[in-house]
Order: C-alpha cells, then sequence, then structure tokens
C-alpha cells in the first residue's frame, strides 16, 4: 500500500468481549465514512476475530490479529497460526512491547513471526521502540537500529514493501505521556536512514512508518501533520467507537492537508 493512504490502526490489547467488540463494529461502521486516502484496521482478541470476520465490510475495516505463532501448524498447544488468520485477518502486529517485555519474545521470535506473515500474505505491522532506561541513557537509535536488523534480517527488498514499522516509545505506551511530535518526526526520519542503510533509498521513501503510545483525539492530528508519519497505530483512545471515529476523522482531515500542500492550494 502506498503512502499516500493513512493507516489508522486500534490495537485492543485484552479488551472487550464477544458482545462488547460486535456492539462496537457495528456503531463504528454507523460512524465511519468510507475514505480512499485512509484506513482503518481493527486488532480485536483472537476470540472475537472470526465473529467479526463475518460483520465488518471489508471496505470500510480491515482486521489484524494482535499475535500468533511463527509455525504453520503442529503440537503447539494454544497457539493460532498465520496460516489460520488467512482469509480473516488482513495486517497481523509483531514485536509489540508488551510481546516483548511480558512475554519475553527475542528478535529471533519477532523474524520468525514476520517470515511466517508474509508467507502467508498478510501484512506485517512491525512495533519498535525503547524503554524510558534506553532513552535517558541515549540508545534510541542504537535500540531500534537492532530491533529493525532483528525483525527484517531474512526480508527481501519486495518482501518489504508489505511491510509496516511502527515506532512506539515503551514509556509513552498506556502512560498518558505521549512523545513530541518533534521527538517522534526525528526518531522516524532516523528508522527511514536505517531503512535506507538496509535497502536503499526508494525502499526508505516508501515504507509506511506509524507512531503509538498515548495518542488521543486531541494530539491525533500533531503527528499525522508530520510528513514521515504514515499513520497511528492506538491503544486505549481505540477502545470506544465514537473516540476512535474521532481519530479516524483526524487522519482524513491530515491526509487531505497534505495533498493540498502537495499541490499547492
Ligand atoms: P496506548 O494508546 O494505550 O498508549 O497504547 C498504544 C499501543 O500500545 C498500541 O499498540
Amino acid at each position: 500500500m502506498a503512502r499516500d493512504k493513512t493507516l489508522i490502526v486500534g490495537n485492543w490489547k485484552m479488551n472487550l468481549d464477544m458482545h462488547e467488540a460486535s456492539l462496537y463494529v457495528h456503531q463504528l461502521a454507523k460512524l465511519v465514512k468510507n475514505h480512499r486516502d485512509v484506513e482503518v484496521v481493527l486488532a480485536p482478541t483472537a476470540l472475537t476475530l472470526q465473529s467479526l470476520s463475518l460483520q465488518v465490510n471489508y471496505r470500510q475495516f480491515k482486521l489484524a490479529a494482535q499475535n500468533f505463532y511463527w509455525r504453520d501448524s503442529g503440537a503447539y498447544t494454544g497457539e493460532i497460526s498465520a496460516s489460520q488468520l488467512r482469509g480473516i485477518v488482513q495486517y497481523v502486529i509483531v514485536g509489540h512491547s508488551e510481546r516483548r517485555h511480558i512475554f519475553h519474545e527475542s528478535d529471533k521470535d519477532i523474524r520468525a513471526k514476520v517470515q511466517a506473515a508474509i508467507r502467508n500474505h498478510l501484512r506485517p505491522i512491525l512495533c519498535i521502540g525503547e524503554t524510558a532506561g534506553e532513552r535517558a541513557d541515549g540508545e534510541t537509535h542504537d535500540v531500534l537500529h537492532d530491533q529493525l536488523i532483528g525483525g527484517l534480517a531474512n526480508v527481501t527488498s519486495e518482501e518489504l514493501e508489505q511491510i509496516v514499522i511502527a515506532y512506539e516509545p515503551v514509556w509513552a505506551i498506556g502512560s498518558g505521556q505521549n512523545a513530541h511530535p518533534n521527538d517522534v518526526s526525528a526518531v522516524i526520519r532516523t528508522i527511514r536512514s536505517q531503512i535506507k542503510h538496509l535497502y536503499g533509498p526508494r525502499a526508505a521513501d516508501a515504507i509506511q512508518v506509524l507512531y503509538g503510545g498515548s495518542v488521543k483525539a486531541e494530539s491525533a492530528s500533531d503527528y499525522l501533520a508530520l510528513p514521515d508519519v504514515d499513520g497511528l497505530l492506538v491503544g486505549g483512545a481505540s477502545l470506544e467507537a465514537h473516540t476512535f471515529n474521532d481519530i479516524i476523522k483526524k487522519a482524513h482531515k491530515g491526509s487531505s492537508l497534505a495533498k493540498n500542500i502537495e499541490g499547492g492550494l
């Protein structure tokens, strides 16, 4: 997907049961106006994915899995594979900081998941971000570099086109302490220059990069106005349909504003 489309992803984490999820999608479907320049992706719990896949109009919303196991099938009790998610979701979140820190996922696991997603024609949203301690120690760039190399190690230039990067500083997630847009801009420029180093200037220019971490309806436009930011990965503020729709509306405005500027209007 080209960068002219803004991606707004709602990561519900371990919230909303089957009934609440269905009600939410019903409400959001009535609120959201289809815009060719905005893609809305919902990432509910695995439990509700299948029923929501029957409820959503994929032209209005896409679905994402929050997690999966990298093998396609076998004796892996409790796991769901990317191949089982095919036909239900279009995206998968990989390497979220909660998976890295609470469930101790390594770069090796994350790399295998990126490969499994690509193998199964699902778009990985690869999350990277530094902790507060790493930031204080001036290690942000090194950490992001290691996480990028770790996640993308076996990815070819062609496969990279399927990948979305989400910059989510760990200290900003769920803390109410969102990163300053200027800092986000600087960090995402660094991410693009690291991609440039790995895959060349065209890939660096083409890759979609999102920001995530305590995004609210009031702050969404500050990020969407940044030329390097192609969308948002929203946690808490995606849990209520009206609030999430407020963010989606900002994305539409943000995209048209950017286009107007590009078009010299
Ligand atoms: P919050 O928006 O709740 O900070 O969560 C961000 C996030 O982790 C999305 O994946």
